[in-house]
């Protein structure tokens, strides 16, 4: 999950990583407010756009203001604006700092090399991409130990690598260990901070942030799940989230895909991409029931799948295992029993494996209307495209 700049903000606070006082405001009123609180410390704020995504500045959605009539004028151009298919909803309100220099510090998983990557350069402030490509020497790249992280010696040495002397290098290198404290204490698969500014009076402070978190380590963060933006996630991934499956939605498909093991899901997705070519159709969307393919598990899943208004068919794939196919079978018939009325799309059923006869036979005695059995997989998925395709 990527973070919001407030939310990184708010973390590096928590880590010790010098930040400026900031406050999110919803509307220009908020921004007016916070801005006029903020102005009693200083004479200078900055009206920040949040979206997860680049280029804010470039793109109108960060600006300085010396009053707070200025940030309410600003608020008021900035929310609602649309940055790269991102809609602003919130503005940071932050002390404006007095830069001096603008530097680039970020630490992200290195996957190829199965290891951690420190980047820095003296160079901040501009697009660090550009800079990466026109003059990679100004950029250093240190690859990090995941056994040893990042201690006092390690950022020294990153620092003095991105050509810091030794009085400046000494205070980035601090900001750098608190850095790699927010990146492993957390979670984090990347931590960047662009620019990390050197003020007039030599502070080094980090101006923006952006963090991304393993959603992987969430059950180690109970912290984690207040910051997931309820606005943009996806109705139904929340939902399945919340009842402990695995769901995700796909572009543009039509057939909703039901399967135990994720081995056996995604060779679905490419049998009913496959057979939907000739029926103009494509996967909907996709959901891994796991071994467990009991009455409540199948319900909520079936739920779950036709609950997306783009499924015009769906394709149950169940290979048995531990869960035999006459318990899956019987799951399926309570499940239509369950949902009643809110199942109404064709089901296609193919099931396979350990008691399969005990179970199609299940399926065909309940001989439920939108049920269809099948046999193969190809067959199964050959009917749920041509149905999808009516
Ligand atoms: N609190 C601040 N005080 C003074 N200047 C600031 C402050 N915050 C940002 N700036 C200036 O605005 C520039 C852009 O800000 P920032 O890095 O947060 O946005 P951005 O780089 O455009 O966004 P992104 O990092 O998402 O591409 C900074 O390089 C800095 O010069
Ligand atoms: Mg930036």
């Amino acid at each position: 999950m990527d973070l919001y700049e407030y939310q990184a903000r708010d973390m590096f606070a928590e880590h010790g990583v010098p930040v400026l006082p900031g406050k999110v405001a919803a509307t220009p009123e908020e921004a007016y407010c916070a801005a006029e609180e903020l102005l009693q410390h200083g004479d200078l704020v900055v009206v920040k756009a949040q979206v997860k995504t680049g280029g804010r500045g470039k793109a109108g959605g960060v600006k300085l203001a010396r009053s707070a009539e200025e940030a309410r004028t600003h608020a008021q151009a900035i929310l609602g604006m649309d940055i790269k298919g991102h809609t602003v909803h919130r503005v940071l309100i932050a002390l404006g700092a007095d830069i001096a220099e603008e530097y680039y510090f970020s630490i992200l998983l290195d996957r190829s090399e199965r290891r951690y990557l420190a980047m820095c350069s003296k160079e901040g402030g501009m697009e660090i991409e550009q800079l990466a490509v026109e003059r990679p020497e100004a950029l250093a790249r240190i690859p990090i130990n995941p056994i040893t992280g990042i201690d006092a010696h390690t950022a020294e040495h990153i620092a003095q690598a991105a050509g810091f002397d030794a009085e400046c290098g000494e205070k980035v290198a601090e900001a750098i260990v608190k850095l790699w404290e927010v990146y492993t204490e957390e979670d984090a698969t990347l931590v960047e901070v662009n620019p990390l500014v050197k003020t007039t009076t030599g502070e080094i402070i980090a101006v923006d942030g952006k963090v991304s978190v393993d959603d992987n380590a969430r059950f180690r963060h109970e912290s984690h799940a207040a910051l997931v933006d309820k606005r943009t996630e996806n109705p139904l991934e929340a939902k399945a989230k919340a009842l402990g499956l695995n769901y995700v939605k796909l572009d543009g498909g039509q057939v909703g895909i039901i399967g135990n093991g994720a081995g056996l899901v995604m060779s679905t997705l490419d049998v009913v991409a496959y057979a939907g070519e000739a029926y103009g159709v494509g996967p909907a969307n996709f959901l891994d029931i796991g071994g467990g393919a009991d009455a409540t598990v199948m319900s909520n899943g079936l739920d779950v799948i036709l609950g997306d208004p783009d499924v015009r068919a769906v394709f149950v794939n169940v290979f048995g295992g531990i869960t035999a196919c006459d318990q899956v079978a019987e799951g399926i018939v309570a499940a239509l029993k369950i949902l009643g009325d809110n199942a109404s799309k064709p089901i296609v059923v193919r099931l396979d494996g350990n008691n399969v006869d005990e179970g199609r036979r299940i399926l065909r005695e309940a001989n439920h209307p939108l049920v269809i059995l099948e046999e193969t997989m190809d067959g199964a998925a050959a009917k749920a495209a041509e149905l999808a395709g009516k």
